[in-house]
Order: structure tokens, then sequence, then C-alpha cells
């Protein structure tokens, strides 16, 4: 038997902007989803979601990989049990994690000898087959683990600092926020192009302040950063009652991230604060999650 897991991923800066070019910071987290593959003599897919075999509708991502896997090797017969520490659908990456977890798994079980931008991009394939439309960002810093600036992927260093998700429990469409966002910079081109070149602009001097390690400058740049994506109207009021509580209670800085409208946001505070963040996030109508950055990409454990 084989088990994988790989990491979720939040964006520091720059969402929204890097669909027009623009540069982002985005960064894996401790948050994992597992995936065991053992031979079988059928397709077998075990989750929260119940028992299925090659299904499309219950088990997309892992359906896709296992496809995704049959040009690599005779993937007919395999048990897949899937387990995952991250919240569906609201802007971690779960899919992406749990992508190129099973095709790690997979990969080692079948002895495909795939390497890690192969599974990156393989990833990124799967994601395509299912949801029509992709970034290969989730796909990739899952893979690879650590924190990037993008679109150049140029790695970055981020060492111990707490953050704390929010999770509002609102689902939102990663697909109709991106399709608002253009439609607004149809209507207001000049305006809304140079709010995405501000943000670029943002995650240009976050770069500078996350090799630093200047946590309240990055702050300030989270907090200036939830202002403009506000601004562009991805955000929300479930989003901003998490956000001001967070910043209320010490936290250097807090914004969403991913897409908006619904969704995670993401609080960056000291060690001694997590837990009164953490608090204000729950008392706030949130779920939160404290947790860190990692280096650790997809892994066979
Ligand atoms: C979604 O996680 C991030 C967006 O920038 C879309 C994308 O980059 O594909 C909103």
């Amino acid at each position: 038997m084989i088990t994988s897991s790989a990491p979720g991923k939040i964006y520091l800066f720059g969402e929204h902007a890097v669909v027009y070019g623009e540069n982002a910071i985005c960064c894996a987290i401790e948050l994992r989803t597992h995936v065991q593959a053992e031979f079988n003599d059928h397709i077998e897919i075990n989750s929260v979601l119940g028992r299925s075999g090659l299904n499309f509708e219950k088990h997309p991502y892992v359906s896709a990989a296992i496809e995704r896997m049959k040009e690599f090797a005779p993937v007919d017969g395999v048990k897949i049990n899937i387990n995952s520490e991250l919240p569906v659908g609201s802007g971690l990456g779960s899919s992406a994690a749990l992508t190129v977890s099973t095709i790690q798994a997979l990969n080692h079980l079948f002895h495909c000898g795939l390497s890690l931008e192969q599974i990156a991009d393989l990833g990124y394939n799967v994601e395509w087959d299912v949801q029509g439309n992709a970034s290969p960002t989730d796909t990739y810093v899952s893979t690879m683990g650590g924190v990037f600036m993008l679109p150049s992927r140029r790695k970055l260093e981020l060492n111990d600092c707490g953050i704390v998700i929010g999770d509002t429990k609102k689902n939102s469409s990663t697909k109709k926020l991106v399709t608002n966002v253009a439609e607004l910079k149809n209507r207001f081109p000049e305006i809304v192009t140079s709010i995405l070149s501000t943000i670029g602009k943002i995650t240009y001097c976050g770069e500078y302040s996350v090799c630093n390690g200047d946590y309240e400058s990055i702050g300030k740049l989270m907090n200036i950063n939830q202002g403009l994506l506000d601004s562009i109207g991805v955000g929300s009021l479930e989003l901003s009652q998490l956000i001001y509580s967070a910043r209320s209670k010490g936290a250097y800085g807090a914004k969403l991230t991913g897409a908006g409208g619904g969704g995670c946001m993401i609080a960056l505070a000291d060690a001694s604060k997590t837990v009164d963040v953490s608090d204000a996030i729950k008392s706030a109508g949130g779920v939160p999650i404290t947790t860190n950055i990692t280096d650790k990409g997809v892994v066979v454990e």
C-alpha cells in the first residue's frame, strides 16, 4: 500500500491580478490531503462522500487522475482512500491537493517514474478535465511546496509566521468571480486596470518584506491588498466580518484568499496572538484553522 499527501495553498498577495499577468505570492500550507492506494481487483474510491467506482460525479478529480495515469500504467484495479484536512471548495486548493496526491500515489504504486514537474503538469491537465478551466498555480504549489512568486515561479523563503485561516463556510464559484472582474474591467478599463496593476505592485513590495521576514510590513500590505480586492467586488460581508475581527485582535494583517465572494480569509499573526485571533474569527461566525506555511510538497509518507 502507498500513502501520499499534498498540501493546500493560500495567496499572500495577488489573486485575481495574477489572471492578468500581474505578480502574486502563493504559499503551500500545512493542511494536507492524504491518499492511500493499493492493488485491488477493480477500481474503488472511498471518501467522506461515500464509495464509488470510477465516477466523475462523486469523485471527479480521482477519476480523472486515474484516467490520465492510464497513459503510463494499466490502472484497472486499485483501491483509493481519501482523507483530507482541507475544507472543500473554499479557496484553499483542496482539489489540487487531492489531484496531486492521487497522481503521486499511483505513480509509486505502478512504478511510473514521474518527476515532480510531470506530476504538476498532469495535475493541471486533470483540473482542466474536470473544471474546463484551471490555473496551473494550485497544482504547482501543491506539488512543490513552499512560497512562490508568480507567474515567474521564483521560490521565496518565509519562516515561522502564524497563519490563521477563517472559513466563512459559504461556497463561491471561482469562474463566476473571475468573470465578474473581467466584466468590471471591460466597463471601467482604466480604473480596474490600474487597481490590478497596483495589486501587482503590492506583491512586488511584499516580496521584499517576505525576504526580510518583515511581518509588520507584510500585514500592512495584505490590508491594502484586501481594500483593492473589495473595490473590484470580490469581498463579502462574511469575509469582512472575519477580517476586521482578526485585525482587532492584533493580527499583522488579514485579507481574503483565493477567488473571494465566500470561502476563506487569512490572518498573519505573531505566535503569541494566534489563539486570540482564532477566537475572534470564531466569535464573528467563522471556522478558524491555525496553520503555517510549509516547504513540504507532495510526498510518499
Ligand atoms: C483563485 O484561487 C485565484 C484566482 O486568481 C484565479 C486564478 O488565478 O486562476 C482568483
